[in-house]
């Protein structure tokens, strides 16, 4: 038996600008998905989650349809196990146990890591290999191929990329992905709204079309090369515009270890994400208010938005008391549940055996 694991991630900021060639900055995340996978000589692939229940059984040659297969997480499975064929793994079949610590419908790319880490299983067994960028590739596409949303690719490459102690730079137009220390006296903090988010149900794919309907009718591909004066009026890709620009800034600032500085760029994309790319809720407006009321240098939504968390940025010594105040306040506003933890860079994916000791 082998074990893979990969973590899910949060996005310190650059959102709805993977799909559009833009910038991100995710880093991965202590919360992971394992699978433990056995060779099977009858070219089928068992998997059971331990966390969710249920078994689903497709083949190892891609061929049963992921959109029908049940319980619903199995069609994530049956996905890479499509996608991967399509990249020519030979159909070697086997047993697979999945369980994982990444919450679901929270933003933290949840199926990312079973996706990875089913992936990482399914080459070994077959003796078979990617690339990571071909890898995060087959696993975005196995996102598609079990939901229909066109997701980008920052969840899965930094699932893979993750890098402990580091954020990820991500050029999403050539992939290239360059890891900044972050510094130590800076902390990261994830809050849950307590709201979950449907990403299938979600009008992502709507968004990602306008903003191919305004590169389109410029001429272009995609929003990468577009400058804010040419789309002033398009509020969709005036954030993804205005988002490429804070992440690189982000960037700079956070390799100059220039911490105070982050916060407003974090503040700028939820007022971008909430006005322009109207992805925000006000569960998550009013969170990340009280995050930066109780003392965060900045927070915002993180991920595709519709509910799920805010990540904030905080001095270290003072981050777990800035959670509970915003968390309380929070809690006593909404009547929501949320929780807070503060997070680590992590490793990305890769066998669980070979694991450096934290
Ligand atoms: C989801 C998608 C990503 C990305 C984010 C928004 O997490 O899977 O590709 O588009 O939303 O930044």
């Amino acid at each position: 038996m082998r074990a893979f694991r990969a973590p899910g991630r949060v996005n310190l900021i650059g959102d709805h600008t993977d799909y559009n060639e833009g910038f991100v900055l995710p880093l991965a995340i202590e919360l992971e998905c394992v699978v433990r996978a056995t060779a099977r000589d009858d070219a089928r692939v068992r998997a059971r989650s331990t966390d969710l229940g249920g078994e689903v059984e497709v083949a190892a040659d891609g061929t049963t349809e992921p959109t029908e297969v049940e319980p619903h997480w199995g069609r994530y499975a049956a996905g890479v196990v499509r996608a991967l064929s399509q990249r020519g793994r030979p159909p070697v079949g086997v047993d697979a146990v999945v369980s994982s610590t990444v919450p679901l419908g929270a933003g933290l790319s949840s199926s990312a890591a079973l996706e990875v880490a089913l992936a990482l299983a399914l080459c070994d067994a077959a003796g078979f290999e990617l690339p990571t960028v071909e890898l995060a590739r087959s696993c975005q596409e196995a996102e598609l191929i079990a939901t229909g949303v066109p997701v980008g690719i920052m969840d899965q490459l930094a699932s893979l990329s993750g890098k402990r102690g580091h954020a990820l730079l991500i050029d999403c137009r050539s992939l290239a992905v360059e890891p900044i220390p972050l510094p130590s006296r800076l902390a990261v903090v994830i809050v849950h709204s307590g709201v979950s988010r449907a990403l299938v149900d979600s009008a992502y794919a709507e968004r990602r079309r306008a903003c191919e309907q305004v590169a389109g009718r410029l001429g272009l591909q995609t929003l990468r090369d577009v400058t804010a004066d040419e789309v002033a009026d398009e509020p969709r890709a005036r954030h993804v515009v205005s988002e490429n620009a804070r992440v690189l800034e982000a960037a700079r600032l956070l390799s100059e270890g220039l911490i105070d500085e982050l916060g407003p760029l974090l503040n700028e994309s939820h007022a971008s994400l909430r006005d322009d790319f109207e992805v925000s809720t006000a569960e998550l407006d009013v969170l990340a208010e009280e995050l930066v009321a109780a003392g965060a240098l900045g927070a915002r939504l993180t991920g595709a938005g519709f509910g799920g968390c805010v990540v904030g940025l905080a001095r270290r010594e003072e981050a777990d008391a800035i959670a509970e105040r915003a968390t309380g306040r929070y809690a006593s506003r909404t009547g929501l549940r949320p929780w807070a933890f503060v997070c680590r860079p992590a490793d990305g994916a890769g066998p669980e055996q070979g694991r450096p000791e934290a």
